[in-house]
């Protein structure tokens, strides 16, 4: 084990649920929490705002190397920092999220964040939640779990938390941005989508949130009384 705690992976398609759940489990062991996609959606958010062209690879990381990302607990989302300033909600606007896909399909991108988050991780006490944690960023996490849902309750659950948030995007557009996004994540060449082959598949489409959170904590529980 390590000093703080277990690693804990966490990986899914886009809207499977993972963030939510992820948070909720962090909470209850003590463990902190880290959301990578958030960390992509930061260099996206940069680059955009730089006018950057989303496929130059060397300018992006370049900019990588001088922002210094940070998150602070809250509720009912984590807070986003880049170099002080808040970002938690642009990093989610639809100009973000449709655009994502393409900057963390850059290796050089990817090779940096994946090095942070493995720096965060290190002393264990974690659950991160991204695309290839199980099978790139922490192969060795004693728990690793890949959340699915079917991509209606995926599109279903963003169109209302989106009604929640003032955001007005129709339920066909959400279906095809979530189909179109778990085509490119898993596609890419470099770290694609997939599920680790010692990671335990959740289909979360008809369970509660608590449900799943039950079901990691018990996988958890159970792992630290092994170890
Ligand atoms: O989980 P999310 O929707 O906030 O992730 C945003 C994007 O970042 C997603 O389209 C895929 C990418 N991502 C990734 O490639 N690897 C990760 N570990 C996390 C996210």
């Amino acid at each position: 084990m390590h000093k703080k705690g277990l690693q804990v992976a966490i990986d899914g398609p886009a809207s499977a649920g993972k963030s939510t759940v992820a948070k909720v489990v962090a909470k209850r062991f003590n463990y902190i929490y880290v959301d990578t996609g958030a960390m992509y959606r930061v260099v996206t958010l940069k680059a955009i705002e730089e006018h950057l062209k989303l496929d130059d690879e060397i300018k992006i990381l370049d900019l990588l190397k001088k922002i210094n990302i940070e998150f602070k607990p809250g509720n009912p989302v984590q807070h986003v920092y880049v170099d002080g300033h808040e970002v938690t909600n642009q990093i989610r606007s639809e100009n973000v999220t449709n655009n994502v896909s393409t900057v963390a399909a850059l290796p050089a991108i990817r090779k940096e964040l994946v090095k942070r988050q493995q720096q965060i991780a290190a002393d264990g006490g974690v659950v991160m939640d991204g695309r290839d944690i199980g099978t790139t960023v922490l192969p060795n996490a004693e728990v690793k779990i890949f959340l699915i849902a079917s991509v209606t309750e995926r599109a279903e659950r963003r169109y209302l938390e989106n009604k929640k948030n003032g955001i007005n995007v129709t339920l066909t557009d959400l279906k095809r941005e979530i189909e179109t996004r778990d085509y490119k994540d898993s596609h890419r060449k470099i770290s694609p989508l997939k599920k680790a082959k010692d990671a335990i598949e959740i289909d979360t489409t008809s369970m509660t949130i608590d449900q799943v959170v039950d079901e990691i904590s018990n996988l958890i529980s159970k792992k630290i009384v092994e170890i």
